[in-house]
């Protein structure tokens, strides 16, 4: 009930036809109801006393309510769909907002799927039970209370057998449903699972194509949908017993109601014609309990439905500006004070390891630092806690020397800028993709930001250049190419902090010393984040943080690193021993000591001229 107050309240301007068609549909029942008690007068006063007039007369009024109950049950229809496709819209309108508002923690809750899902299925679900309830549900109750009234007004005697009907039918209908219901609870269960595997399937088509898994995929896909098959299949089947029971009924009311009626019209204690219209009242009575047990399974499957629109609308969004936020980033110093913070996973909250656990550390405005550590020691998400996609569990995240939580998070967001590891161009023109990060960026900003992160060569290749179409996900563009997109595209928004995650993973080690260098010279104020999984990319960094297992392991420039930070030195040998790097670098055996040539116009140089250096990224 609670449920349906609260999606109701999203009508909105849908309200005038939600009212509308019951009310039609009232009028046309009312009419409905009329016709086999015309029809009675039509036998017993035209037909039966031979008055051809009265026949005529009572014939005409039969035709036009016939008529008139059409025309008012199609506009009912038109007014019932327009309010329920109205709701729905309004549903996703807002679904699609409130999503919006929520902070990486709410979409963990729910997984995007999930979202997904329930912006879709569950909304068209929640359409077709309204648009059902708005029109049947007030048919059918209506309609069965008015024939049966007319029935008692006709012959209270007769009656008695509709009741009697009317109560094993319900009796059977109702455990007809019993059975059925947990069986549809399943069914939706089910199609959820399969909702979700479609989904990271279509999503993830490239990686399974690639590892050809194709048929295993396509198997694990069949056997969902054949369980869920199989579930329909045995629900509906329990269902398809209504119409056997509601054969029976009716017919089983008519012979009786023939049987009892003759003895009675014989016993002048009714007409003809009163008889015949107690037999049309038993279809209307039969078919609107028939109809109103139908109702009842469509909201109580859509109740899923509902509810799990209703823990979206609901949901807080996790993180929001204060009140009285601070709108202005004062420099990009960054400060971690005593910093805990794990994830929470599913509805559990808190348990298991910390993610981060004790991170205490300071960055001045400007500087430039590089982030080390293996897969899930906990990277990202430390870059994660400075725009605040995430708030500390305890201690304290400063930027520019305030709290990140005294922030507008838009002003925080703007000054700091990230390239997340999953970065993501979005379907139009390069220049649109790269506006994202400054819708007012001129199309020179837009050059110089590329040539920075050194994506002008291959925009410049392109067909139609900065107008070239990017395909939905960025398909159309290589790894690399897209890195380099996200990185101008951070660049554009002149962040007081700039975060790479990442970001140059997948593109060749000249081109990466080569953005890092156009950001020393061209952003110097910017604090610089740089994580990486190579040390080759931390050429400009002024200091390198080391994580293992969410702790800060070390935090020092890289020759002192190499000196005391067993971590440190053993991924720099490796890497600079064997150049054992992912991408195929002819220049790795340029310099062994990094140190000594980051800085070194000379190298610089060479990095330009050299033609052929492997273009790993495209
Ligand atoms: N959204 C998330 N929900 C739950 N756990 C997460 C989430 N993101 C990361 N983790 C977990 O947190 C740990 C650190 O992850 P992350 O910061 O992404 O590591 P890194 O970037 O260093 O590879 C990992 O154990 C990972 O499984
Ligand atoms: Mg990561």
């Amino acid at each position: 009930m609670d449920v349906i107050r609260k999606l109701l309240s999203h009508l909105g301007e849908y309200k005038k036809p939600a009212l509308i068609a019951p009310v039609c549909t009232l009028v046309a029942v009312g009419m409905e109801v009329l016709i086999p008690y015309v029809m009675a007068m039509l036998i017993d006063q035209g037909i039966s006393k031979g008055n051809m007039d009265k026949v005529w007369l009572y014939g005409g009024i039969m035709l036009a309510c016939a008529v008139a109950a059409m025309a008012i049950d199609s506009a009912s229809a038109v007014f019932g769909s327009r309010a329920s496709t109205g709701l729905a819209s309004n549903l996703r309108d807002v679904l699609f907002e409130k999503v919006q508002t929520f902070s990486f923690g709410n979409i963990d809750k729910f997984s995007t799927a999930g979202l997904v899902t329930r912006m879709t299925t569950d909304v068209t679900n929640v359409q077709n039970a309204f648009n059902m309830s708005l029109i049947i549900a007030t048919r059918a109750p209506i309609s069965l209370v008015a024939s049966l009234v007319m029935s008692v007004i006709i012959s209270p005697s007769l009656s008695a057998i509709f009741l009697a009907a009317l109560s094993v039918l319900s009796a059977a209908l109702i455990f007809i449903m019993l059975r059925a219901m947990p069986l549809f609870g399943k069914v939706f269960a089910r199609y959820d699972n399969l909702n979700a595997s479609v989904q990271e399937n279509v999503t993830a088509i490239r990686v399974v194509k690639a590892f050809v898994r194709e048929e295993h995929e396509d198997q694990k896909f069949t056997d969902a949908a054949n369980d869920l098959h199989d579930l329909f299949v045995k629900a509906e089947g329990i269902l398809a017993f209504n119409n056997p029971v509601m054969g029976v009924a009716i017919y089983g009311c008519i012979i009786a109601l023939s049987w009892f009626g003759t003895h009675s019209i014989l016993a002048g204690q009714i007409t003809t014609g009163q008889l015949t219209s107690l037999l049309g009242y038993v279809f209307n009575v039969l078919i609107s309990l028939m109809m109103l047990t139908m109702i009842f399974v469509m909201v109580s499957m859509s109740a899923a439905s509902g509810t799990r629109i209703v823990e979206v609308l609901e949901e807080e969004p996790e993180i929001v500006s204060p009140q009285n936020a601070l709108t202005k980033v004062a420099d990009g110093s960054i400060d971690f004070e005593a910093v805990n913070f794990r994830y929470r996973t599913g509805d559990g909250d808190g348990e298991g390891e910390e993610t981060l656990a004790g991170i205490d550390l300071r960055i001045a405005s400007g500087e430039t630092v590089g982030i080390l550590g293996g897969t899930g020691s906990g990277k990202s998400t430390f870059v994660s806690l400075i725009s605040r996609l995430y708030d500390v569990d305890s201690g304290c995240v400063r930027v520019g020397g305030q709290d990140v939580r005294s922030y507008d998070t838009e002003v925080l967001r703007d000054a700091v800028a990230v390239v997340l590891q999953q970065n993501t161009l979005f379907s139009g023109t390069i220049l649109d993709n790269l506006r994202w990060g400054n819708p007012d960026a001129t199309l020179e900003e837009c050059k110089v930001a590329c040539a920075a992160a050194c994506a002008d060569e291959f925009i410049d290749r392109m067909p139609d250049g900065y107008n070239t179409q990017i395909e939905q996900g960025g398909t159309n563009v290589s790894g690399g190419q897209r890195q380099r997109l996200c990185i101008a595209r951070a660049l554009l928004k002149s962040p007081k902090v700039l975060i790479l995650d990442d970001s140059t993973s997948a593109v060749d080690t000249a081109t990466d010393a080569s953005i890092q260098r156009a950001f020393a010279e061209q952003i110097p104020d910017t604090t610089k984040l740089i994580i990486s999984q190579r040390v080759s990319s931390f050429g400009s960094c002024d200091r390198i943080l080391v994580l293992d297992s969410g702790r800060v392991a070390a935090f020092a420039p890289e020759a002192e690193l190499i000196k005391t930070c067993d971590i440190y030195r053993d991924v720099y040998e490796t890497q600079n021993k064997q150049g054992s790097e992912a991408d195929f670098d002819e220049l790795e055996g340029i310099g062994r000591d990094p140190l000594s040539q980051r800085f070194d116009p000379a190298f610089a140089n060479e990095l330009n001229n050299m033609p052929s250096t492997g273009k790993a990224g495209e």
